[in-house]
């Protein structure tokens, strides 16, 4: 009978940790819950052959992003990928675009190593761990030209809100990481959500309605963030929404 196909004891030691414990007797609340699916043999041979090549571990250290995509290009950062299908749409639209995606999901996050794998790519780098960790330890202050979160879990209920990603902690992460002019980006389908980090950025004097900016200032600065934007967005959760008529909210901003 034919071996089932296996994931190798390295590289499970080296994508298995998804959290950051400053204080091991503290626990954070997380946006996430773990679900472990079986992955497919492509998945697991892409995990096997190809993590060195693609993907970043996680370690409390500053990273130096020019380094590791080997050029000096804008950066952009999707949190959360799912699938990953907005991520590789972006990659190959627009290669002068450096993108680095980060997900827990392991099932998503192996499918989009797969994917990447199998075509290449050159622009596009991934991570297994909280975006928040990577984001708070790993990356620089004012380096990254774009965050992107679509569809980030909602936990609707009252009890599960603290989970939720996006909160004024993450804002202010967010805010020290973008450069000047960079923009952050969320789409939800969930309004109270959309709502509430609305009001974070509303009084958060670091950053202006893309809109805003565009009337006040050279509309041709502006025009890659744009371009970006109304890029068609893929992805799993926004076809589903689309697909049960609901309401879609984008949040666009930039750092000022
Ligand atoms: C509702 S899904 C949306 C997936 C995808 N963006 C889409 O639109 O189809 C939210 C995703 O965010 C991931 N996620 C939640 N919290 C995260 C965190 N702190 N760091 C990285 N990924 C996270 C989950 O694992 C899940 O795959």
């Amino acid at each position: 009978m034919e071996k089932t196909m296996e994931i190798s004891n390295d590289v499970l030691e080296k994508i298995s940790c998804v959290e950051y414990r400053t204080d091991p007797n503290i626990r954070t609340i997380r946006s996430y819950s773990l679900r472990a699916q079986k992955l497919g043999t492509e998945q697991i041979k892409a995990l096997n052959e190809h993590v060195d090549e693609y993907v970043v571990f996680f370690e409390n250290k500053f990273i130096d992003l020019n380094f590791i995509f080997g050029n000096d290009n804008k950066v952009i950062v999707e949190v959360g990928f799912g699938n990953g299908e907005r991520l590789l749409d972006a990659a190959l639209n627009f290669p002068d675009y450096n993108f680095l995606g980060i997900e827990v999901y392991i099932n998503g996050f192996s499918r989009l190593l797969y994917e990447i794998s199998e075509r290449k790519l050159k622009n596009i780098k991934i991570m297994r761990f909280d975006a928040k960790d990577v984001l708070k330890y790993m990356i620089k202050n004012d380096c990254l030209y774009g965050i992107e979160i679509f569809f980030p879990d909602p936990w609707p209920k009252k009890r599960h809100k603290k989970k939720r990603l996006v909160n004024e902690d993450f804002i202010n992460i967010i805010s020290e990481k973008l450069v000047e002019y960079g923009y952050f980006r969320m789409v939800t389908d969930s309004e109270e959500y959309a709502l509430s980090v609305k009001k974070i950025l509303d009084l958060d004097k670091s950053f202006s309605d893309l809109n805003l900016l565009v009337l006040l200032n050279d509309n041709k600065k502006f025009t890659n963030v744009k371009q970006i934007i109304n890029h068609t967005l893929v992805t799993k959760y926004n076809l589903k929404a689309k697909a049960e008529n609901r309401v879609i909210n984008s949040i666009i901003r930039l750092k000022i």
